[in-house]
C-alpha cells in the first residue's frame, strides 16, 4: 500500500461518524474574522473544508485549529472562485478562449493559482465546460464556447496551470470541473432552469469536456445546480454513479453547486432535508457546500441502512487523498513571503499578453485600423467603458482590485503622447443609462477630432451567475449614442467590451471598424491601444456564434442538417416578398423569414492586420483503417502588408452515422505568425478515434465512411478535401 493509502486508511479507522460527516462539509467563512461557532465545529472535526474566506491571517488560524486542536489533525480545503484571475484580473474565460491559446490560458490559470495559493487558498472552483449556445444566459462569461473541442483542449491547460504537474511546484491548488451537466442549456438561457438533454447529446456535446478533465486527473467536479431531465444533478444517480465512477472510473471527489442538495426539495424531487441528503449521498455528492443536510441527516440514513458506511468511507477517503496530495499534512500553513508579490509587473505583463489575443476583429471597413499616430492630429475617446477600471474587470471577481486597472483612455494618453489631443467624453454614466444629455458635447468632441474611439458594451453586472438578459442588443441609449457620433462624418471605431456575443447588426452601417474585447480585465487598456494603434494585430476568433437576432437562438456552427436545409436560394427576405404569398411559397427550408439562415459572425470568425489565403488541401491517403490516423496538409500564406498570427482550424464532417451528425465540426486548431508574403505548410493528424461519436447503443464508436474534411481561418471556410474509413 502506498503512504498515501496507509495514511488514509489509518485516519478512517480512528475517525468517529461525525468526524466522518464533517469532512463531508463544507461551511461558508465569517468574511475576516474566526467566529466561535466555526472555530469550535472545526475542533469538534466537523469541517472538510471552508469557502469564501481570504484573509491569510484568518486562513492559518483556521488551519491551526484544525491541525492542533481537532482530534485527529485533519487540515482543511480552502475554496474560492478563482475563475479569472485573483487580484490580477485576466480576461473573463470566454474571451480567452477568443485567444485559442492553451500556453497562455496555462500561464493565466497559473499566476491565478500563485496568487491565490499566496493568501491560503487551495482550491479553486474553476474550469467552468459548461458548453453553451445561448448568449442570454450570463453564465456564458465563465466558459470557453459553444465547442467541446476547443472547450476542452483549453480546459484542460487551465486545469494545468492550477494545478500543475500533480501538485509539484509552489502554488499549485486544487480544480474543480463544473457544473456537471449540460447546466449551460438552461431553457432560454435563464440561469437555473431546467435543461431537457437527450442522451446523445448530452454524451456527444456537453460531456466531453467533463470527460477530458476527469482523465486528465482534475481533482474535483461540481454537480450542477440544473435539472438534467428531471432529475437534478445534485442528486442525479444516474450521471454520478453510473456515468462519473463506473463508466469512466473517476478518482476524484464531488461537491455539491451552493445549497444545491437542500434545494433538491425546491425543484420538487424530495420532500425534505433529510430526503435531499439521501439522495444527493446515494447518488455520489462527496462535500456538500454550505447547505447542513449531511450533518443533520446522514448519521439518521445510517443508522436506518438507508447508506452504508462503505458509501460514507469512500466520500471521505476521496476527500482525504486530495488534501494529501496538496501536501496539506505535512503543511497546511501559508508563508506569504515565499510567493511573488500580488499584481506584480511579471502577472501584468501576462495580463497584457492574453488581452492582446483574445480580442476579436469583427469589422474593419477600408482597413481604417489599425491608426496611423503619424496622420493624426486629435482623437476622440467616447463612452462609460473607455476610462472605468471596474468595469471592464467582468463578472467573478471578488478579490480583484480595480485599483491596478489600466484603463483604455489612460492607455491611449500613453500611447498617443502629448502631440495628439485626447477629447474625452463618456457619453453616458453607464452602459444602461438611457439619458442622451451629454450626446451634444460627445459629438462635439468627435467634431473636433480625426477619428473616435467609443467603448460601449455591458458593464459587468449584467453577465454572469443569474444575469441573463432577454434582449442581448446594446443596453440603454448606446445605440442612439453611435448614431448621433455617425453623423459626424469621422471614422467611428467601437471598441466592445461585453460578458457574451451582443446582436449588433443594425449599428453595422455607422462603424467603420469593432474591436470586440469582452471583458479584458486589468491590463485591457494597454493591449487594446497597441491593437488600435498597430503595435499588435489582433488575432482572436470567436469561441461562440454571433447572431444576428436573438429569435436565431441557439444558433451554433455544428449545426445538423435538417431535411431542408436553408441556402441562398431559398432564402426570401419578408421585405422582399411583392404580393399576396401563397402557403407554398415562402421558401420551404429551414429558416426564419425574417432574417437571413446566417449568424452575424461565425465560430472561428476574426480579422487580423494580415490578409490569409488558404490552398492546396491535401490529405496523404485517401482511405484509413479504423485504428490508424490521417495527416491533412495545406498552405496559409499572409498576402497582407503587416505581420500577423492566424489562427488555423481543422473541421470535419461525417456524411452518414447511425445517428445524424453535425454538418461541421472543428477537430484542431494551430496558430501561426506569418511575415507578409509568407507561407507555411499546415499539417494536422487525426486518428480514427478522434472521429468517433456516442450511436444510438450509446456506444462511442468510429463508423467507416465518407468523410469531408475543411482547413481554413473560419468554421464556414470552404477549402475542402474528403477521406474514407475503412475497416
Ligand atoms: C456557483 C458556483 C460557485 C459556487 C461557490 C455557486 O452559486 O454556481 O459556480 O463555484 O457558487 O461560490
Amino acid at each position: 500500500m502506498s503512504d498515501k493509502k496507509v495514511r488514509i486508511s489509518e485516519l478512517l479507522q480512528q475517525m468517529t461518524l461525525t468526524e466522518k460527516i464533517g469532512q463531508m462539509s463544507q461551511l461558508s467563512g465569517n468574511y475576516g474574522k474566526v467566529s466561535e461557532e466555526l472555530a469550535a465545529k472545526i475542533r469538534r472535526g466537523q469541517v472538510g473544508s471552508v469557502i469564501n474566506e481570504v484573509s491569510l491571517d484568518v486562513i492559518n488560524e483556521i488551519q491551526r485549529i484544525a491541525v492542533t486542536e481537532s482530534r485527529l489533525g485533519i487540515p482543511l480545503l480552502i475554496g474560492r472562485d478563482v475563475i479569472h484571475g485573483f487580484k490580477t484580473i485576466f480576461p473573463i474565460p470566454l474571451g480567452q478562449a477568443a485567444s485559442w491559446n492553451p500556453t497562455l490560458i496555462q500561464h493565466a490559470a497559473h499566476i491565478s493559482a500563485v496568487e491565490a495559493a499566496s493568501c491560503g487558498i487551495n482550491w479553486t472552483f474553476s474550469p467552468m465546460v459548461d458548453i453553451s449556445r445561448d448568449p442570454r444566459w450570463g453564465r456564458v462569461a465563465e466558459g470557453f464556447g459553444e465547442d467541446p473541442y476547443l472547450c476542452s483542449e483549453l480546459a484542460i491547460a487551465m486545469m494545468q496551470g492550477y494545478q500543475q504537474d500533480n501538485f509539484n511546484g509552489l502554488g499549485a491548488i486544487a480544480s474543480c470541473a463544473k457544473h456537471f451537466v449540460g447546466y449551460g442549456a438552461s431553457e432560454s438561457g435563464r440561469d437555473y432552469c431546467t435543461t431537457n438533454i437527450p442522451e446523445s447529446e448530452l454524451r456527444n456535446t456537453y460531456m466531453p469536456p467533463f470527460k477530458k478533465l476527469a482523465d486528465a486527473g482534475i481533482a474535483s467536479f461540481m454537480s450542477s445546480f440544473s435539472d438534467l431531465n428531471g432529475i437534478p444533478a445534485s442528486g442525479n444517480e444516474w450521471l454520478l454513479k453510473d456515468i462519473l465512477r463506473k463508466e469512466w472510473g473517476y478518482q476524484g471527489f464531488v461537491v455539491s453547486d451552493w445549497e444545491s442538495i437542500a434545494q433538491l426539495q425546491i425543484h420538487g424531487l424530495t420532500e425534505n432535508d433529510k430526503e435531499s441528503a439521501y439522495e444527493a449521498a446515494n447518488a455520489g455528492v462527496d462535500m456538500e457546500m454550505v447547505s447542513n443536510t449531511y450533518e443533520k441527516h446522514l448519521r439518521e440514513l445510517i443508522t436506518e441502512n438507508r447508506l452504508s458506511i462503505q458509501q460514507i468511507d469512500s466520500a471521505v477517503s476521496r476527500i482525504l487523498s486530495l488534501k494529501h496530495d496538496l501536501g496539506l499534512f505535512d503543511s497546511a500553513y501559508t508563508k506569504q513571503s515565499d510567493y511573488p508579490a500580488l499584481a506584480n509587473g511579471h502577472h501584468l505583463k501576462l495580463a497584457k499578453d492574453i488581452v492582446l489575443e483574445s480580442c476579436v476583429l469583427l469589422e474593419n471597413k477600408r482597413q481604417v485600423l489599425p491608426l496611423s499616430l503619424d496622420s493624426l492630429n486629435s482623437v476622440a475617446v467616447i463612452g462609460p467603458l473607455a476610462d472605468d477600471g471596474y468595469e471592464q474587470l467582468g463578472t467573478w471577481i471578488f478579490d480583484g482590485d480595480p485599483d491596478y486597472s489600466v484603463t483604455c483612455l489612460d492607455a491611449i494618453k500613453n500611447e498617443v503622447g502629448d502631440s495628439i489631443k485626447i477629447n474625452y467624453v463618456k457619453g453616458l454614466q453607464n452602459t444602461r443609462d438611457c439619458s442622451q444629455d451629454e450626446f451634444h458635447s460627445a459629438k462635439e468632441a468627435v467634431l473636433s477630432s480625426d477619428v473616435a474611439i467609443v467603448v460601449l458594451g455591458e458593464e459587468s453586472i449584467l453577465s454572469g451567475e443569474a444575469h441573463c438578459r432577454a434582449d442581448i442588443g446594446l443596453p440603454g441609449a448606446q445605440e442612439a449614442l453611435i448614431k448621433t457620433l455617425s453623423s459626424c462624418g469621422r471614422p467611428i471605431i467601437l471598441v466592445v467590451m461585453a460578458g457574451r456575443p451582443l446582436t449588433l447588426e443594425s449599428i453595422l452601417p455607422d462603424i467603420d471598424a469593432l474591436l470586440y474585447c469582452w471583458h479584458p480585465g486589468t491590463m485591457g487598456g494597454p493591449a487594446i491601444a497597441d491593437l488600435l494603434f498597430g503595435k499588435h494585430s489582433p488575432s482572436g476568433k470567436l469561441p461562440i456564434t454571433f447572431p444576428r437576432k436573438i429569435g436565431q437562438i441557439p444558433i451554433y456552427y455544428s449545426q445538423k442538417h435538417s431535411g431542408k436545409p436553408a441556402t441562398e436560394d431559398s432564402f426570401i427576405h419578408m421585405n422582399d416578398i411583392p404580393q399576396r404569398a401563397e402557403q407554398t411559397s415562402l421558401g420551404m427550408s429551414a429558416t426564419h423569414l425574417d432574417t437571413h439562415f446566417s449568424p452575424l459572425y461565425p465560430f472561428g470568425y476574426g480579422l487580423s492586420y494580415g490578409e490569409f489565403e488558404y490552398r492546396d488541401i491535401t490529405t496523404n491517403k485517401q482511405q484509413v483503417r479504423i485504428g490508424e490516423g490521417i495527416e491533412i496538409t495545406a498552405t496559409v500564406t499572409n498576402t497582407g502588408q503587416l505581420a500577423a498570427v492566424e489562427i488555423s482550424q481543422l473541421y470535419i464532417r461525417d456524411l452518414v452515422g447511425n445517428i445524424t451528425r453535425p454538418i461541421k465540426e472543428l477537430k484542431g486548431f494551430q496558430r501561426n505568425f506569418l511575415q507578409p508574403g509568407e507561407t507555411r505548410k499546415l499539417c494536422f493528424s487525426i486518428h480514427t478515434k478522434d472521429l468517433a461519436f456516442y450511436n444510438r447503443k450509446m456506444k462511442l464508436t468510429t463508423e467507416p465512411g465518407l468523410f469531408h474534411v475543411w482547413i481554413g481561418g473560419c468554421s464556414t471556410t470552404k477549402l475542402q478535401a474528403e477521406f474514407e474509413v475503412v475497416k
